[in-house]
């Protein structure tokens, strides 16, 4: 029999509870022992650790489609990565996650995580060495190299597109457009689908440059005197501070087009799992339970041409944009942004979505 241990890291999303509840399925149809950490790496750090045993009773299936984690992701003042880096702790950090995955002795670890965890993981990656250590990739900012979906982001899209629908029913009774912000972080891929799925009229996105005159005079000569501009969090704009929507909206009303700003926020992490989002999670839980049978280690989940598969963490790494978290100065996180070979780019264009100057 196995013992195994789950945790969910970093920013929550929808469809973590699908993934924890089939992991727990897939591992008691094996005979194996499933243990949940509470609060991320966070339950690691605290003597003894916080862990709580993983059955039917605990997470049932109908609330396996519930946003946020049932394990939950972390407190705010709690000794993580980055609050040991940031105060000169993390020697301490690492000793502490040691010994409690020495005292949990167990013989697998999955860890459901985006960019930061993984890349993390993998940097210290002596501390997993008596275990097998295998990743789930999820974020709705769909940032990570090697797969094409990550768990959340599907969900995210749904979210933000339901969002801009009602918008635009309010837009068009006042003849007015709506600014919308969009999460993503530097990645443009949340703001680039639910601008596909709702029509935008525009679609600013960080990997992009855009122009503001041309955005003008793309609105001003749009069919409709309504509608949605979906602007990333991610872009910026030279001269200008504040955020992103506000910035983009001022350069509208300086130019005469009636607006208003939106900021759906953390809408975007919440929601009802859709389905789509479901069966990647129930299909990365098959996958990682696998992997364990297998005796892999050091892996995640990737989902490529509808192939479920692990990818060595080593080649996540090597196959991102690597860039030094700004909160972490020892940190190399590997990133994945909107590439020039995404097709939804050309469809956007081809659709006379304004969405920057094409290369
Ligand atoms: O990485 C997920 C994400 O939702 C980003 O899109 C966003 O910038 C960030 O997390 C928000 O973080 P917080 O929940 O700390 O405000």
């Amino acid at each position: 029999m196995k013992k195994i241990g789950i945790m969910t890291t970093g920013g929550d999303c929808s469809g973590l509870n699908t993934v924890i509840q089939r992991i727990m399925r897939g591992a008691s149809l094996r005979g194996w022992q499933v243990w949940g950490i509470l609060d991320g790496t966070d339950g690691l750090t605290v003597a003894p650790p916080a862990v709580i045993r993983l059955d039917d009773m605990l997470l049932p299936i109908e609330n396996a489609r519930l946003a946020g984690s049932f394990l939950h992701n972390g407190r705010v003042h709690a000794l993580n990565f980055e609050t040991a880096a940031e105060s000169g702790k993390l020697k301490l950090f690492n000793k502490r996650l040691r010994e409690s995955l020495k005292l949990l002795n167990f013989d697998a670890l999955i860890l459901i995580g985006g960019n930061g965890s993984l890349s993390l993981a993998w940097a210290n990656r002596d501390i997993y060495r008596d275990l097998q250590l295998v990743c789930i990739p999820k974020t709705i900012d769909m940032d990570m190299p090697l797969t094409t979906r990550t768990i959340g982001f599907d969900t995210a899209v749904q979210q933000l597109t339901a969002y801009c629908d009602q918008l635009m029913l309010t837009a068009r009774s006042h003849h007015r457009w709506f600014v919308v912000q969009a999460m993503g972080r530097d990645c443009g891929m949340l703001a680039l689908y639910a601008g596909v799925a709702v029509g935008a009229a525009a679609v600013l996105i960080p990997e992009i440059k855009f122009d503001v005159d041309d955005l003008v005079k793309h609105i001003k000569n749009s069919a409709t005197d309504y509608g949605i501009i979906i602007v990333s969090e991610g872009i910026s704009l030279r001269g200008h501070s504040g955020k992103p929507a506000d910035m983009i909206a001022r350069k509208l009303t300086a130019a005469g087009i009636v607006n208003r700003t939106a900021f759906p926020e953390h809408t975007q992490r919440a929601g009802d799992t859709i389905a789509s989002d479901r069966i990647l999670a129930t299909r990365f839980a098959d996958c990682a339970l696998n992997a364990i049978e297998n005796g892999e280690t050091y892996v995640m989940t990737a989902l490529e041409c509808d192939d479920v598969h692990t990818v060595a963490l080593a080649d996540f790494v090597a196959a991102g944009d690597c860039a030094y978290d700004p909160k972490v100065p020892e940190l190399l996180t590997s990133n994945a942004y909107v590439s020039e070979q995404e097709p939804l780019l050309e469809v956007a264009y081809n659709m006379g979505i304004y969405i920057g100057m094409r290369r």
